[in-house]
């Protein structure tokens, strides 16, 4: 079971002078997907990277770059960061008009699809498309910051995905961000989360030994 647990280390907790010697550091230390978390102070009340710093961080690692974005409207922009080396994009149902429309659109780009919901958003967003998707992303905190508290009331919502995921037979991530430490992984993996992100927990605990951290994620 341990085994298929991925770790996505999310950058927005790196040091940004050196984006890319961090995103190369984080494949030497066993991530699994590199989480890029794209706001743009409208969708979230916090601003990022876009595409061109993604385009030029690419180079440094052959991990699947794990697209988060938390920006309106979000078809608008599909193209660019498919172009510039995302390999899976994953948008919040809310951010476009359609999302059948938008989900076509990532995979005209041949680029797997995630949809994302926030804490309070329901699972009704995306029922009727999770045989078309890749990956659904549960946030346990409000878009917008690193760093904040783990929201509990989510995990409900996780296993009700699972048991959703399981009785229609389909394979795909699920994976949980926001807050996820050493304490709350164990949850989070038992309520059916395969893929956990992090920022905070993987740049900032254990004086930023990164391997360790992964490590402790993968196995806690
Ligand atoms: C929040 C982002 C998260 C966040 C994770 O909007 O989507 O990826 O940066 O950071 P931590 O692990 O610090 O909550
Ligand atoms: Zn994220």
């Amino acid at each position: 079971m341990a085994s298929s647990i991925k770790i996505s280390p999310s950058i927005l907790s790196c040091d940004f002078s050196k984006i890319g010697e961090e995103v190369k550091a984080l494949e030497k230390a066993g991530a699994d997907y590199i989480h890029v978390d794209v706001m743009d102070g409208h969708f979230v009340p916090n601003l990022t990277i876009g595409p061109e710093v993604i385009k030029n961080i690419r180079p440094f690692s052959k991990k699947i770059f794990d697209v988060h974005l938390m920006i309106s409207p979000v078809d608008n922009y599909i193209q660019q960061f498919a172009e510039a080396g995302a390999d899976i994009i994953t948008f919040h149902p809310e951010a476009t008009k359609s999302t059948k429309k938008t989900i076509e659109l990532i995979k005209k780009f041949k680029k797997k699809v995630g949809i994302s919901l926030k804490p309070k958003s329901k699972i009704d967003l995306l029922k009727d498309y999770l045989d078309q998707i890749d990956l659904v992303l549960i946030m346990s905190v409000e878009p917008g910051f690193a760093g904040q508290k783990f929201m509990p009331e989510v995990l409900p919502k996780l296993k009700e995905l699972k048991s959703i995921i399981e009785k229609e037979n389909l394979k795909l991530d699920i994976e949980i961000d926001g807050g996820i430490n050493f304490e709350n992984s164990k949850v989070a993996k038992e309520a059916g989360a395969n893929v956990l992100v992090s920022g905070s927990t993987i740049f900032k605990k254990n004086n930023g030994d990164l391997k360790r951290n992964i490590d402790l994620l993968r196995q806690n």
